[in-house]
């Protein structure tokens, strides 16, 4: 019964030793090489406040509209690389007729008091919303063309 016993614990002892990635418990209950995994993806968001540094127009119309919880990125997708070297990465204009509908395309899925629109019934038919909407200040007079003096020269 010992004999087995000792086997058992010798075997224990090699599975542990084998299976217990290195660097586990040096620092705390975790292998101390996470911290470096985590810490080596290179950031792709820049922040709200980043764009704000360059960006004057947007931000503020942003601010005071219906759209003021959204984040630039959400729209612009990940710009870290257009914030860090601005005139070499252009960022795309969004197009509204697939980046609106992502959001609002009506669906049973929404809770009932977030703003949806059936596409075939609601706009013009193009299937553009920018023609009528200003993405930055969607609700503003929604039937005017987004302003001109929104638009960077
Ligand atoms: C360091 C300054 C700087 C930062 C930070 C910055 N931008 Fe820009 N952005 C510019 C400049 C300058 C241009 C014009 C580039 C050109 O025309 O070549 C530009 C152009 C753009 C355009 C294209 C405009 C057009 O006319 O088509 C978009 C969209 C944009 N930025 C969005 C953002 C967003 C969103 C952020 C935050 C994630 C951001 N930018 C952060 C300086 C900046
Ligand atoms: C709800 C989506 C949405 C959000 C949020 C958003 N944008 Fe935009 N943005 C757009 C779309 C769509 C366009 C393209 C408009 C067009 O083509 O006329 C655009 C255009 C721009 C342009 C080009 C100039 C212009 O006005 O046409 C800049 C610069 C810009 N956005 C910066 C920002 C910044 C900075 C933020 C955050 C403060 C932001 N955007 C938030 C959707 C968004
Ligand atoms: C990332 C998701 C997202 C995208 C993309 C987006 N929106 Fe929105 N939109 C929102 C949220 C969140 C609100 C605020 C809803 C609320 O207040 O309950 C909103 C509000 C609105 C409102 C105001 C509705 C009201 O009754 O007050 C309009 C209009 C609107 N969006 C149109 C647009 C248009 C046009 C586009 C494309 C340029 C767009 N949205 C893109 C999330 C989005
Ligand atoms: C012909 C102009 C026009 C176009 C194009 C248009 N809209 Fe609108 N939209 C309006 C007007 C006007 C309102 C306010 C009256 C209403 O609720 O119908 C509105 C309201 C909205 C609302 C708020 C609805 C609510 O329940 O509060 C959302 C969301 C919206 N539009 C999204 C879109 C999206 C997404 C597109 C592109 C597929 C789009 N719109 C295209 C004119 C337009």
């Amino acid at each position: 019964m010992a004999g087995l016993f000792v086997v058992g614990l010798a075997l224990f002892l090699v599975a542990r030793k084998v299976l217990v990635p290195v660097g586990f418990g040096e620092l705390g209950h975790f292998r101390t090489g996470a911290i470096a995994d985590n810490r080596a993806p290179k950031l792709v968001h820049a922040g709200r406040a980043a764009c704000a540094e360059c960006h004057s127009d947007e931000p503020d119309r942003l601010k005071s509209g219906a759209h003021r919880g959204v984040g630039c990125e959400a729209c612009h997708g990940a710009l870290g690389a257009h914030a860090a070297a601005e005139t070499d990465v252009k960022p795309a204009r969004p197009d509204t007729g697939t980046l609106c509908l992502g959001c609002h395309r009506q669906s049973v899925s929404k809770p009932a008091g977030f703003p949806q629109v059936d596409p075939k019934e609601h706009g013009d038919g193009s299937g553009s919303c920018g023609g009528c909407h200003d993405p930055h200040a969607p609700a503003e007079e929604p039937k005017a063309p987004p302003a001109e003096e929104a638009k960077k020269p």
